[in-house]
């Protein structure tokens, strides 16, 4: 799905993802929304610099944390970025909703998305959702997020 946008740069991907799945409980289709969106920003955000790189990081604690960093140029409004229509981009390059979108799935989810600016630039943003206890899979199957197994596109 990301391939136009991998392939026209020399972005490179770092995944790091845990060996054991992580279950957390909603919509695939949604969660792999956000996922784009957030990935999506990501690369928008690195087009300028000279060795552009988008990480992502799958941790579980307490909560299921997706992070998505860049070296990008960083965010300039950290109040309206999750504004609907707030956009920094062109015309016909961003309407500025994937943001209001993304933030309304995760809290649906009873999870919540954040942003803050990278300490050696760039942009961060979490992901945190409830993880899926042993009691509940049984009852409503749950959404996997990739483990280390699961293939990663990445462009060098
Ligand atoms: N990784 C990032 N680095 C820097 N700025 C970002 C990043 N992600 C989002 N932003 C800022 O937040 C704005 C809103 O992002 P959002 O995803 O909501 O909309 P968009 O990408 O502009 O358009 P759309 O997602 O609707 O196509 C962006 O225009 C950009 O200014
Ligand atoms: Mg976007």
């Amino acid at each position: 799905m990301m391939e136009p946008q991998l392939k026209r740069g020399d972005v490179r991907v770092i995944s790091t993802l845990p060996d054991e799945p992580v279950l957390v409980l909603g919509d695939r289709v949604r969660l792999e929304q956000v996922i784009i969106n957030l990935f999506r920003n990501a690369l928008d955000a690195t087009k300028g610099v000279l060795k552009p790189q988008v990480e992502i990081l799958l941790n579980s604690g307490e909560t299921a944390v997706l992070s998505v960093r860049d070296n990008g140029e960083g965010l300039e409004s950290l109040d309206e970025l999750f504004e609907p229509f707030y956009t920094t981009k062109q015309p016909g390059e961003g309407v500025g909703l994937g943001l209001a979108i993304s933030s309304g799935i995760v809290a649906d989810l009873g999870g919540r998305l954040t942003a803050r600016n990278g300490q050696a630039g760039g942009a961060v943003f979490e992901v945190q959702l409830p993880i899926l206890g042993q009691d509940a899979i049984k009852t409503q199957p749950p959404t996997q997020l990739p483990a280390s197994n699961s293939k990663v596109e990445a462009a060098e």
